[in-house]
């Protein structure tokens, strides 16, 4: 263990079981503006054993359980123990994370299988900026939980079935091939689904068309299919390119839209009925979900089943429930969904509780995200009053950072900076997204995004890229140092030190909630760290061994800067 606050928990633990009567009681161990850390577990464990919380922080204090990690110890206020830790243990400690691939970030002691449910965008329509958020969102919760150990399957539910398919098939075939895919692959959905639905709502016999369409498509006719599948590949295709340009892990192996779910349905159906738990009302079929009440207090019905015998969307999603339990054997599946899914999604999963589907200790979380807004604090529109065309919104993202790059570094040769565009324009606009808490929503903003300083993609990637030219500018390789010790003299190589090793447990804690915005917010102080300390600690310019020790906390840095950044799905380059 390198995280020195942990490693203060697990020294103490033992002093505070003892004198808890061999029952463990938490030590609670925190970091501290006033030293390097603060224990306060003294207060409940005094409280519980009935003693002095002062003099039982005396007492722990005078055991010695601490001799070897603190330099200084202070009781304080009503029994906090403040700790100034040894620059000697420090050292240790982070000579561990330096010869540490994974950065001192051990593997999760229960490795679990999750099942991660995000991006989701819909056939034939435009994907707006909440898929670009449940996007973002999804691939850095899946890259984290992948390197803490946990077995991963991303599925991307795609919305690729239902009645809007007959119109659609129908308008294909009206627009031949090569001009729908035209519009559909290139991105122009919007445009496609609304002349469907103009046709639909102006045209007698194409309604009727569209009617049969939709009976054929449900009885899986052959030729329906076929056109159905061009559709769906068409934009798939669209959906890729964004995924390309994103830079985000999804492929098409990770496609599970609900067609595939159709055909468990009627079989889940029934297991709902054989458990009596389905009600006919007003000739719909419903199931009554336990807890959930609609404004005027009455139960709150969830329809599994229409009056024309159709299944619904909640259906699907309870066979998805149940084919992710039994088929891929999920421990954890996390639903990177809007809010305004929240009732949706908490009535499916409380019907399968019901049913027996959904038991402890397997667990479904709707990981939920607030909304993207414009400027004017509504949701976010082009200036044309459309949604946003994706792949334009990444296309300008990397323009604008390709300018703002060849401004600060006319130097840089043009090939060399397309690709840092590349990083820095995807990159800002994913650290805005993940660096807000995710239940919030956000003002998109490019200015603020792209910025070179606060708390942006840029800064970050900007404080890695300038540990690697100092690197450079010392013709040093950056592994050349990674054997050299680290001598803790001066305070701001501490704290830099002490946030090196802080990183386990901030993965930890964005995960305890599903929450990226805390990596970030721990990235972000690392970068701020490494800032004071290049402002107070000359590098270059200070005598051996002192110059050698700084370079290889400068790579370690480094080292977690780019690890960090990539596990929200942000390229580092080595220069900007
Ligand atoms: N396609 C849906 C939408 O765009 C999101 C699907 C979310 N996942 C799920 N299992 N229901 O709103």
């Amino acid at each position: 263990m390198s995280d020195p606050l942990a490693t203060l928990s697990t020294l103490l633990a033992p002093i505070f079981a003892e004198i808890n009567g061999g029952e463990p009681s938490d030590p609670t161990v925190r970091p501290s503006d006033r030293a390097d850390a603060q224990i306060n577990g003294a207060l409940a464990l005094g409280k519980r054993a009935g003693l002095n919380p002062r003099e039982l922080a005396q007492q722990i204090v005078d055991s010695g359980v601490l001799a070897n990690v603190a330099s200084e110890l202070e009781v304080a206020g009503p029994g906090f123990i403040n700790v100034t830790f040894a620059a000697a243990f420090l050292q240790v400690q982070l000579a561990e994370v330096v010869t540490d691939d994974r950065l001192g970030v051990a593997q999760a002691v229960n490795a679990k299988r999750v099942v991660i449910d995000y991006s989701a965008p819909n056939v034939a329509k435009e994907m707006h900026v909440g898929h670009l958020r449940s996007t973002v969102i999804g691939d850095s919760l899946v890259r984290m939980m992948e390197f803490v150990g946990h077995t991963v399957s991303r599925e991307n539910h795609i919305g690729d079935w239902g009645r809007p398919f007959g119109m659609l098939i129908e308008h294909l075939l009206d627009l031949g091939e090569d001009v729908a895919s035209e519009g559909l692959s290139q991105g122009d959905l919007d445009g496609f689904y609304k002349e469907a639905n103009a046709k639909f709502k102006d045209s007698e016999p194409f309604q009727e068309r569209a009617r049969a369409r939709v009976v054929l498509l449900q009885s899986n006719d052959e030729d329906t299919l076929v056109l159905w599948r061009r559709l769906v590949e068409m934009s798939n295709d669209y959906f890729n390119r964004v995924y390309n340009k994103l830079g985000v892990l999804l492929t098409d192996d990770d496609l599970a839209g609900e067609s595939q779910y159709q055909s468990l349905m009627k079989g889940v159906h029934q297991r709902l009925e054989e458990q009596g738990l389905v009600i006919e009302s007003d000739g719909a079929t419903v199931v009554f979900p336990a807890g959930f009440k609609n404004r005027d207090g009455d139960p709150l019905p969830m329809i599994t089943k229409s009056k024309t015998g159709a299944f619904m969307y909640a259906t699907s999603d309870l066979a998805c429930v149940v084919d992710r339990v039994e088929r891929l054997g999920a421990d954890l599946m996390l639903y990177v969904v809007g809010t305004p899914q929240a009732n949706h999604l908490q009535m499916v999963f409380e019907v399968c509780r019901m049913a027996s589907w959904l038991t402890e200790p397997t667990q479904a979380v709707h990981v939920n995200f607030g909304s993207v807004l414009g400027a004017d604090g509504k949701m976010m529109r082009s200036r044309a009053g459309d949604s946003v065309k994706l792949v334009d919104l990444l296309d300008e993202a990397v323009e604008r950072a390709d300018a703002s790059i060849a401004e600060k570094n006319p130097n840089m040769a043009a090939e060399e900076r397309g690709a840092v565009a590349q990083a820095v324009g995807i990159g800002a606009l994913k650290y805005a997204d993940l660096s807000t808490d995710r239940i919030k929503d956000y003002v998109f903003d490019w200015d603020r995004m792209l910025a070179f300083e606060g708390n942006t993609g840029p800064y970050l990637q900007y404080a890695h890229a300038r540990i690697c030219s100092i690197f450079r500018r010392a013709t040093i390789e950056r592994s050349a140092v990674r054997d050299a010790p680290i001598v803790l003299g001066h305070a701001a190589e501490k704290a830099l030190a002490m946030r090196i090793m802080g990183y386990p447990s901030a993965i930890d804690n964005t995960l305890d909630s599903y929450s990226p915005h805390k990596l970030c917010t721990y990235v972000y102080e690392l970068a701020s760290d490494f800032s004071s300390f290049y402002q107070e600690c000359p590098i270059l310019k200070s005598d051996e061994p002192m110059r050698t020790s700084r370079l290889a906390l400068a790579d370690l840095t480094a080292r977690v800067l780019e690890h960090s950044l990539g596990l929200l799905g942000i390229v580092a380059p080595e220069e900007m």
